[in-house]
């Protein structure tokens, strides 16, 4: 998309005002280094126009809300036409909007109308595989020697009625499907509904990195990688091995299958490649930063750094997907792991999740008697650390996650599939909560939203918290001003305090020369006493200001007795 000139001109001011107004380093440094993220779920944010699905308007009518939360960005999942099999990440066509959502005209609003408030707009983008309802996919299933044909990965059987080989769908079953017409199977590493392109064509390449090119013409600021790892898979096709239980015995996973340990369909050599040329393209946009955020499965931090490329020339940004995942308050490993993540990448940016559309929200955390503060302690991890954080649509008014109770109820497929054990993920995915009112102020009352809405929206929205200061809102909204203005929360460095306490994770942010901040979280549900003697940091403790604390916690006396509330937060600066 073109600039106005006078858009551009505004742009050029308000880099100006923000050099004068003493914005922390908004030049010096990439935009999305230290910046926080907002996913939004556009199905579920806000419906504009009563059909009971969320859509592009109904975000930029929301925009201002966005704004007052110092977000940086919002990442929206897929918006292009789909069947709506897995709910947009089935892709029908790369290069327009789904009418559900709206059309290219409203995406492009909404990218102005973001910009305006210095909010980018990043796009998920799903180049693994497109629904089965992609014209490429009907030409390649047309017959064996249509010149799409190679396009997705198609073989034969081993025996008549067996599939290749013994490689699984993520969401459950062979991964292969079979094709009476033409006699062979294709590989889907999700639904079937997904089949698979075949990246070692050069055709599928160009396709893609087309569609890269369009997207960054049309004005986004980045890219959300969709299950990037997975591109390659074993081109012997290979078995995959068998994953077993300590004593030997095949794990049997929630499809009520033998498990098998993926290894030959995921981060397979030639993913690096793809990545180094996505991000070739990425730095050629003029005038801006183009950043790829990666959804990166990794085990390990080692695994980790390999996506940031040997020289710098992959992801800026790929998921660092375990801090957040911990799943329990364990003091040690939440240390260990963002220690990693400050120490093994070699001085790269992190990356820290919470939840997603994929993961039950926050309070999966919870202990059901001091949610509130588990959610604000879960927030100061990921946002005041070292690090570009995003978070999930309603995590900021504590929305909790509200999974289907009956099976007729589940619209995500793998919860059809997986039920009981495995529930889908409608629970996360439910209606932003805007007001008490029936259908929360996401669709007008009487309508049917595509999911129901919540009992909770009743007590937790956004009208009932605006203004409040003890809110969670107002807590996010503080986080959010606290890592944009405060240059040490921003940039600097990270030095976990305290090594030895297992019920309190603290940790120290410094810049050169500027005043240090120390973040504080209590991991119990019991009050807790902490103490800090920063000799060994260099840091003579003279004054210390509060800069946020949990509600209802008393004013610190001096850093050598801190007391916390259960599950309590405290940030601090020193000089
Ligand atoms: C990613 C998405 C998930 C989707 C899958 C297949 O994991 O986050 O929602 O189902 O890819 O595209
Ligand atoms: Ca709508």
């Amino acid at each position: 998309m073109r600039q106005h000139w006078a858009t551009r001109c505004l742009i050029g001011l308000t880099a100006v005002f923000a050099l004068w107004s003493g914005a922390v380093a908004a030049e010096t440094q990439p935009w999305w280094k230290g910046a926080l993220i907002y996913e939004i779920y556009p199905r579920s944010f806000q419906d504009s126009n009563g059909d009971g699905i969320g859509d592009l308007n109904g975000i930029t009518a929301r925009l201002d809300y966005v704004k007052s939360l110092g977000v940086d960005a919002i990442w929206l999942t897929p918006i292009y036409p789909s069947p709506q099999v897995d709910f947009g990440y089935d892709i029908a066509n790369y290069e327009t909007i789904d009418p559900i959502y709206g059309s290219l005209k409203d995406f492009d609003r909404l990218v102005a109308e973001a910009r305006k408030r210095n909010i980018r707009v990043i796009m998920d983008l799903v180049l693994n595989h497109t629904s089965d309802k992609h014209p490429w996919f009907a030409e390649s299933a047309s017959s064996r020697n249509n010149p799409k044909r190679d396009w997705y990965v198609w073989r034969d059987g081993k025996a008549p009625g067996k599939p290749p080989n013994n490689w699984q769908s993520v969401f459950g079953h062979s991964a292969w499907q079979y094709d009476a017409k033409t006699g062979q199977y294709y590989y889907h590493k999700f639904y079937i509904q997904q089949p698979d392109l075949n990246w070692r064509n050069p055709a599928v390449q160009k396709a893609m990195y087309d569609v890269e090119r369009f997207w960054i013409r049309r004005g986004v600021s980045g890219f959300r990688l969709d299950a990037v790892t997975s591109l390659y898979e074993d081109p012997t096709l290979r078995d995959e091995p068998i994953v077993r239980d300590k004593a030997g015995k095949p794990e049997i996973n929630v499809f009520g299958e033998v498990a098998v340990d993926g290894s030959l369909t995921d981060k397979m050599p030639g993913v690096h490649d793809v990545l180094r040329t996505l991000r070739r393209i990425a730095d050629g946009t003029p005038r801006q930063q183009v950043v790829l955020v990666g959804e990166t499965w990794v085990g390990s931090v080692s695994e980790l750094s390999t996506m940031y490329g040997t020289h710098n020339d992959e992801l800026q940004l790929p998921m660092d997907l375990q801090v957040g995942f911990i799943d329990k308050f364990d003091t040690a490993r939440f240390r260990k792991l963002i220690n990693d993540a400050e120490t093994g990448i070699g001085g790269n940016e992190p990356l820290f999740v919470l939840d997603s559309h994929d993961k039950p929200r926050w309070d999966r955390y919870g202990d059901g008697v001091h949610n509130p503060d588990i959610g604000r302690v879960l927030s100061t991890v990921m946002i005041a650390s070292r690090d570009t954080a995003i978070y999930y649509y309603g995590d900021e008014i504590g929305m909790v996650t509200s999974t289907p109770t009956r099976k007729e109820d589940v619209r995500d497929p793998v919860g059809v599939t997986g039920w009981p054990k495995e529930k889908g993920r409608d629970g996360e995915r439910t209606p932003m909560q805007w007001t008490a009112a029936p259908n929360a102020g996401f669709s007008p009352p009487g309508v049917k939203t595509w999911l129901p809405i919540p009992a909770s929206s009743v007590t937790t929205n956004v009208a009932v918290q605006t203004g409040r200061p003890d809110s969670i809102l107002a807590w996010y909204q503080a986080l959010g001003r606290l890592k944009h203005d405060n240059a040490a929360l921003r940039n600097g460095s990270e030095v976990m305090l305290n090594p030895g306490d297992l019920n309190v994770l603290s940790w120290l942010r410094k810049t050169p020369g500027g005043p240090a901040v120390i973040v504080i979280c209590n991991f119990t549900a019991k009050p807790q006493k902490v103490s800090f003697d920063l000799k060994a940091q260099g840091i003579a403790t003279g004054k210390v200001a509060t800069l946020l604390k949990t509600p209802g916690t008393n004013d610190l006396g001096s850093l050598s007795e801190i007391a916390l509330k259960p599950f309590g937060v405290y940030i601090l600066q020193v000089r």
